[in-house]
């Protein structure tokens, strides 16, 4: 169904004014699937003007989408919802080829997006506003009501990481459409085919033209440029901190959403449920490779449990099967973006050997595939303590007791989520109060979903909140009319 949004050649074009655009002579970047380095498609590296015709087009269509009643905007996303799931099983193939996620996580990608959207249309159709009594406010009586609805910002400009090119794309472009806003929608170049194939679904749901707008090409060429555009009003923008902070550094005076990234510990006390803090672990540290803001990115684990617990996780990750999941569908481990991802994840692996680190299992790489790699005595003095990989390596760092583990796990630049396994209801909760991030989880892996579940970093993870209805309310502001009641009748 999607198929005829390919051009010859293996093109992908852009979506403005409601019309698949394609330049002729402009500069093409190939992107190459990670699986084996063969052409899945080509791109436009767009330029300045066509990042000014993107927002002109945004702004100009702004108010009339603003005008459309939300119900008919709900409508547009339901459909575009159901457009997805109808084709799940061919936006899983572009999925797996361009990004290399295997065919099981790429098709819960593409059906919780569909949850998300259709999610999304009903949370706007019931956020009512509110009414504020004036009395409420010592030294006031009834003379005032303040009538509070929710207003759209403008144009937002949506930047999207590579390992959810759909889902995190869906989740910022469906709460800011929904909500009256239009979108310049920027995804990830490695990435960006999956991304142009939901744009696909939102123009088949009917959305009306100008309303969402793609620009595709490099972010090191274009993304200062976009990012500091007078035309956009909110920037929602996830991946690195490296990046998030470079754009947190050039916008001046525009509101934004920042997920970036994260180093989430999983402490494991003494009386916790083993198997279960095991299998939540390894779920939560290798799928996708590691390749996820909230994978599990070390373990604190106290002394008396420490071996006992290595030796499990040396036996699950063991039995992760690696290699093409294209051949394979039972395969966890998948190979990485690119190499440069590996390179980064060995030299982790490298530097924490030498310094004496215990390699439990893996070491092993062929090109960009990496085999799960299990690191024990990882210690504070190693980057791989401290750094993200963004790969499929778990640190073991061994602590004295829960004071210890809160002590490192706060010491971190980030502060996405942490976990907690202890079968003491009342040790997690002291433990959780006293953590620096968004999110702690209790007896269970860290991870972003459910999707209308806040979702947030503190410290260099993030600013801002999503999460469906959140998301909405940071892409909306408040507007305030006053009724002043006379008192005389
Ligand atoms: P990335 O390199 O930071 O890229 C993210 C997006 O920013 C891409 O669309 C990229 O475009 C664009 N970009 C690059 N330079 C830019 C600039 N100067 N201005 C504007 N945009 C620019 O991240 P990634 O490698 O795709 O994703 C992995 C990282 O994202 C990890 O650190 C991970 O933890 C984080 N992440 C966080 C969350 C979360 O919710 N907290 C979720 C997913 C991922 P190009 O692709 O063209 O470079
Ligand atoms: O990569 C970052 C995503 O926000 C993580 O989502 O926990 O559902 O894998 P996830």
């Amino acid at each position: 169904m999607f198929s005829d949004l390919e051009l010859p050649g293996k093109v992908y074009p852009n979506y403005q004014s409601g019309k698949w655009i394609q330049k002729e002579g402009a500069d093409l970047i190939e992107i190459r699937s990670p699986l084996d380095g063969s052409l899945v498609g080509k791109v436009t590296a767009m330029c300045k003007d066509d990042v000014d015709e993107a927002m002109d087009i945004a702004k100009r269509a702004q108010p009339r989408w603003r005008d459309v009643p939300i119900h008919r905007r709900a409508e547009i996303l339901h459909r575009a919802a159901s457009i997805l799931t109808e084709n799940a099983r061919e936006m899983v193939e572009v999925l797996l080829y361009e990004i290399g996620k295997d065919r099981k996580s790429g098709l819960s990608e593409v059906l919780r997006t569909a949850d998300y959207i259709r999610f999304a249309a009903d949370s706007a159709k019931n956020m009512p506003g509110e009414s504020i009594p004036s009395e409420s406010f010592p030294g006031f009586t009834k003379s005032k009501i303040s009538l509070v609805t929710r207003e759209p910002l403008g144009v937002v400009l949506a930047i999207s990481p590579f390992n959810y090119p759909v889902n995190l794309s869906a989740s910022k472009i469906a709460p800011a459409l929904v909500a009256g806003n239009t979108v310049v929608f920027k995804p990830a170049t490695q990435g960006a085919i999956s991304a142009l194939h939901l744009v696909k679904a939102f123009e088949m749901a009917g959305l009306p033209a100008g309303v969402l707008n793609t620009v595709t090409g490099y972010g090191q060429d274009i993304g200062d440029y976009t990012v500091t555009h007078e035309k956009l009003d909110f920037i929602n923008f996830t991946g690195s901190t490296q990046v998030g902070k470079r754009i947190a550094g050039l916008v001046k005076m525009k509101p934004m959403l920042m997920e970036l990234g994260g180093k989430d510990p999983a402490i494991v006390l003494e009386d916790a449920n083993l198997p279960l803090a095991v299998s939540n672990i390894v779920s939560g540290a290798y799928s996708y490779s590691g390749q996820r803001c909230t994978a599990v990115k070390r373990v604190l684990v106290v002394d008396c449990v420490a071996d006992h617990l290595a030796d499990m996780l040396r036996e699950k990750v063991a039995a992760l099967k690696a290699g093409n999941p294209a051949a394979d569908d039972e395969v966890t481990i998948v190979p990485l973006i690119d190499e440069h991802a590996a390179d980064t994840v060995m030299s982790l692996v490298e530097e924490a050997k030498d310094k004496g680190a215990k390699l439990l299992l893996g070491g092993k790489r062929e090109k960009n595939l990496v085999h799960p790699v299990l690191m024990d005595h990882v210690t504070t003095q190693m980057k791989l303590a401290w750094e993200e990989p963004f790969g499929p390596v778990l640190p073991i760092i061994r602590i004295r007791d829960a004071q210890e583990a809160i002590e490192i796990a706060n010491r971190s630049e980030y502060g996405l989520q942490s976990c907690i396994f202890t079968q003491n209801i009342d040790q997690a909760f002291s433990i959780a109060s006293r953590l620096e991030v968004g999110t702690v989880q209790v007896n269970g892996k860290t991870e972003r979903g459910p999707d209308h579940f806040p979702f947030l970093g503190v410290k260099s993870s993030g600013i801002g909140v999503q999460g469906i209805r959140y998301s909405i309310e940071a892409m909306t502001r408040p507007k305030a009319i006053v009724i002043n009641i006379s008192p005389h009748l």
